[in-house]
């Protein structure tokens, strides 16, 4: 699972996309071969009725003529001969997910969720996607009842309308829920917080109001709440769920501080807190995630805050930065560049009046560099072959004072410099004369180090927060304290 979360991750298009696939034997899009295959067994009376009846009521009428539903099964359903050999229903899915995984579809016009599924009491895994898109339905209270064997309930792009059940928290067994894609307009019962040993809590694209839940398992690897209407604040007691490896609560009303408790979220790989109106500073504890590939708070208006002068250069796996439309002022921390993995760097839209710092022309692995509308100055640290690799992923106008190095190289047809002049050299400024004439643009080559206005020479150390402090402060306390008594 974590190759696969890895590569969606180095995709930013597809970072608010993904759904991950839980490595559970019992998770309905995982193919498993029936075991225990008996030819004498046969599928529990009752359980085959309840089938028949799931099956009609979602148009499916043709399964009425399978003699034994477990027996001549079909991508869809999945069974488990007990000793006595009876089958029992252990998954049931509908919906065509992909060309792989073509479950049975249902009627979208006319599907119901029927409520013989509860003598499935077998039942570990539920499946239903795309299925009362144009038969709008509440999600049935009675799932609530479906009983401790069940893992996973998925009821994805469903057109579902109402409330989240508050009985959906008596399934205390689930590891996965996901009613992604729904009209649900409830808040997000408080009863979900008895699933303490869910993995997966996937409740994004809905119309949810109020607060966020309060979670309580230990085993939480992926939150997803985004693009809902939630509000108040992020919960410090968010970070005892340390299993989290993906963290969105994305395109919400969300207000107050990032918690500096997240920073220790030490397994979280990405942190999705754009579009909502999360107040400053930026913690500079955020370094301690030291995990996290991707980290993404653009267009939360913080007001006047400062990018962390760390540079959050603790972060040596992330390679999405997006700090974009923050109202960020004060410079580009020089420590930002020994964020080596950094693919990705948006820090557009804000009021950052440094120079660029000369390190981010050395990143390597850097493909997106976007700086635009800001109050940046000097020159731009960056070589020819950095500029044509980016390409039109790189953004740097409308700044106050970025200029370009005059050296050797001609650059012919790079429409993001387009509105860009070359340096004075004499005083790294953007050459008056020449700052509304599109001329061809000359730069420095790729291999040769341009001379930044800043030109410092960033030490690692400098990078690093200081902690020892804290420690001097706490022995001279406990000595006055001694002192007293
Ligand atoms: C940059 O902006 C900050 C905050 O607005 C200000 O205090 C500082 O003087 C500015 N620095 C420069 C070089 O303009
Ligand atoms: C230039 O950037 C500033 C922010 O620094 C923004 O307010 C302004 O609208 C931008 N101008 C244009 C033409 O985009």
């Amino acid at each position: 699972m974590l190759h696969f979360l890895i590569l969606l991750l180095l995709v930013p298009s597809a970072l608010s996309e993904f759904t991950v696939i839980l490595p559970d034997s019992t998770s309905p899009l995982i193919d498993s071969p029936q075991t225990g295959f008996s030819s004498h067994a046969r599928t529990d009376p009752a359980e085959q009725q309840a089938v028949y009846q799931v099956m009609a009521a979602t148009g499916n009428t043709w399964a009425g003529s399978i003699p034994d539903v477990c027996r001549g099964r079909w991508h869809g359903i999945e069974c488990t001969p007990d000793t006595n050999d009876v089958y029992h229903v252990v998954s049931l899915s509908f919906g065509a997910l992909s060309d792989d995984t073509a479950f049975p579809t249902c009627d979208t016009r006319a599907a119901t969720l029927h409520p013989a599924i509860l003598k499935l009491t077998h039942l570990r895994a539920l499946f239903f996607y795309r299925c009362f898109v144009y038969n709008p339905q509440p999600v049935p209270p009675f799932l609530g009842k479906l009983g401790p064997a069940l893992r996973s309930l998925v009821l994805r792009d469903n057109g579902h309308v109402g409330p989240i059940p508050a009985e959906l928290g008596d399934l205390t067994s689930l590891k996965l829920l996901d009613l992604h894609g729904n009209h649900l307009t409830s808040s997000v019962p408080g009863s979900l917080s008895k699933l303490t040993r869910i993995r997966k809590l996937d409740l994004s694209n809905n119309r949810l109001t109020g607060g966020l839940p309060d979670l309580r398992s230990p085993d939480l690897n992926v939150l997803d709440l985004s693009r809902n209407f939630l509000q108040g604040r992020i919960r410090p007691s968010l970070a005892r769920s340390v299993s989290l490896i993906k963290l969105d609560l994305s395109r919400n009303r969300l207000t107050g501080p990032i918690p500096d408790s997240l920073n220790s979220l030490e397994n979280l790989m990405l942190l999705d807190l754009s579009h909502n109106s999360l107040s400053g500073p930026l913690p500079a504890s955020l370094q301690g995630l030291s995990s996290l590939r991707a980290l993404i708070l653009k267009s939360n208006p913080m007001g006047p805050t400062r990018i962390p002068s760390n540079g959050l250069s603790g972060l040596k796996e992330l390679s999405t930065l997006v700090l974009s439309n923050m109202g960020l002022n004060g410079p580009i921390p020089e420590c930002i560049a020994e964020l080596a993995s950094l693919r990705v760097l948006h820090l557009d839209g804000n009021a950052l009046n440094s120079s660029i710092p000369a390190g981010i022309g050395k990143l390597d692995k850097l493909s997106e560099l976007r700086l635009e509308n800001n109050l940046l100055t000097g020159m731009i640290p960056l070589g020819k072959e950095m500029i044509w690799k980016m390409g039109r992923n790189l953004k740097v106008d409308n700044n106050t004072g970025l200029c370009y190095d005059v050296a050797d190289g001609v650059l012919k047809g790079v429409d993001s410099l387009s509105t860009i002049s070359y340096c004075d050299p004499e005083t790294t400024t953007p050459a008056a004369a020449r700052t509304t004439q599109h001329l061809s643009l000359l730069i420095r080559g790729g291999s040769s180090q341009p001379p930044s206005s800043s030109s410092s020479s960033s030490s690692p150390s400098r990078c690093i927060i200081d902690h020892s402090w804290f420690g001097r402060v706490v022995a001279w306390f406990m000595i006055c304290a001694l002192l007293l008594l």
